[in-house]
């Protein structure tokens, strides 16, 4: 068979039948949004940075990494879910768009340069099309690691991590944490670190990320009054209130999420936990312990901006961009140029009848959408990988397939995509399904033409590419 290849920055790799990247995908890793001085992500970023002072700042890692550094590295299991062809943009077989900034943790370990680093990047995931989903978004990864081998004489690992715990700024912001700090349940953990060794490390882990936090969200409260905006002053005058909440990741144990509670609701905000010690005796560095987070930059940048829709991250519109800049004293809020009206349109289709497992088997082989799950998560710092689809979908219909050909036919145009009706013909057992597509754009009005025209083209292409029937 024919083999092609694509160039991405100069590298060129091999394509087969797991590829699934797009043009516009792949067109997004020039941008670097994140390194854009003015840019709200690059604001939100270099705040973060500032938290973490003697840190090494990685900026600069390509997104192409291997389903080794994006997964097997991390103890991510043979069958999850992340892996999915549905789930993540593969260049091939091996070879995928990283889907979180923890792809370079091993090798960042392994480099062993410092103590403490943080990396800032775009990540790619196939998901979902709304107002706080992207298929690239960007992260910002964090660690402090420490080595036993090399403490200042006459102090124990324990002793030391808790006089650096000494070192965090305080503030007086109510934390809830009813969630054990120590090895519950762990015993590989605690074949490498003592229990006592451990809580140090959770608290240093805690009080530094309960820092950047407070940071973010008072910068936010005083853009707010700044702003003159009643309302926000208002919901900003809530004392400020933040959890860690017990969570999973392969490649840290204990986990812990960090939830604010900010205009009415509990946000997630990062996520976190020791390093699986597997990790760094793989990197070379078994007698280093510590601890990592990941969380998601365009969730606390549209917060501390008051960003209503994460399309604008990726606007080259001045009454955007004109808004936001790394002199200004503090943080602004965004103010919204005119919202132009919405443009809803419905579409209907019957799925393909389900497959038999030999009809299956060739589907796959031929590069259609495979079955696993369908996305949800992502915008923020879930891990990696998200749940199954909530109904019986027949083997070869996958959401964010659907998702995909939206943002390829209508690209920004499209504010929202959403399943509103679903049912199973009761004689033909065929199942049916209805989306509702709202067309509006950030920068302008629509018309209906131009509106009928994507829609068509989404239509088209739901025939074409997923086998669907058009109701
Ligand atoms: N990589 C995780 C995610 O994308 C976040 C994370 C990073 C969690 C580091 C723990 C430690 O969801």
């Amino acid at each position: 068979s024919a083999s092609t290849s694509i160039t991405i920055g100069g590298r060129t790799e091999q394509t087969d039948n797991w590829t699934n990247v797009t043009p516009s995908i792949l067109s997004s890793i020039s941008r670097r949004l994140h390194l854009q001085p003015d840019h709200p992500l690059a604001i939100t970023r270099t705040l973060i940075e500032s938290r973490f002072p003697g840190y090494k700042y990685h900026n600069n890692l390509s997104p192409i990494v291997t389903t080794a550094q994006n997964f097997d590295s991390l103890g991510f299991p043979g069958d999850h879910p992340g892996r999915a062809k549905s789930d993540t943009y593969y260049i091939n077989k091996d070879t995928v768009l990283r889907t979180h900034t923890s792809a370079h943790q091993l090798d960042t370990f392994r480099a062993n340069q410092s103590d403490g680093y943080l990396i800032a990047a775009d990540v790619y995931r196939r998901d979902a099309v709304d107002r706080s989903h992207y298929p690239v978004f960007h992260q910002m990864e964090g660690a402090m690691t420490w080595d036993r081998n090399s403490l200042p004489s006459g102090t124990t690992l324990e002793q030391h991590i808790w006089g650096e715990v000494d070192k965090i700024p305080r503030h007086d912001v109510k934390v809830e944490d009813p969630n054990p700090s120590f090895h519950d349940g762990n015993p590989l953990q605690a074949d490498y670190h003592s229990e006592g060794e451990c809580k140090a490390m959770a608290t240093h882990l805690k009080r530094s990320l309960e820092d950047v936090v407070v940071t973010i969200f008072n910068a936010a409260r005083d853009a707010a009054v700044r702003s003159g905006d009643k309302v926000a002053i208002r919901e900003s005058q809530e004392p400020l209130k933040i959890r860690w909440v017990e969570a999973y990741f392969p490649f840290t144990s204990p986990s812990w999420e960090l939830e604010v509670f900010w205009q009415g609701d509990w946000l997630e905000v990062l996520g976190s936990g020791i390093v699986k010690q597997s990790i760094l005796n793989d990197a070379g560095v078994p007698s280093r312990h510590g601890w990592a987070f990941g969380l998601g930059l365009e969730r606390i940048a549209m917060l501390l901006f008051s960003i209503p829709d994460i399309r604008l991250f990726w606007s080259a519109d001045n009454r955007f961009l004109s808004q936001f800049s790394a002199e200004k004293k503090g943080f602004t809020r965004f103010v919204p140029f005119s919202k132009y009206p919405e443009c809803p349109k419905d579409v209907a289709f019957w799925l393909p009848t389900p497959q038999t497992p030999s009809s299956q088997q060739a589907a796959h082989e031929t590069s259609k959408p495979t079955a696993t799950s369908s996305a949800s998560s992502a915008g923020g710092a879930e891990a990696t990988g998200s749940s199954a689809n909530a109904d019986a979908t027949p083997a070869l219909f996958q959401e964010n397939d659907l998702m995909e050909i939206v943002r390829n036919e209508a690209g920004a145009d499209v504010e929202d995509v959403r399943l509103t009706d679903s049912f199973t013909h009761p004689k033909t057992g065929r199942q049916s399904r209805c989306y509702r597509i709202v067309y509006r754009s950030l920068e302008r009005t629509l018309t209906n033409v131009e509106a009928n025209r994507m829609h068509e083209g989404i239509k088209t292409k739901l025939v074409e590419k997923l086998g669907v029937e058009i109701r």
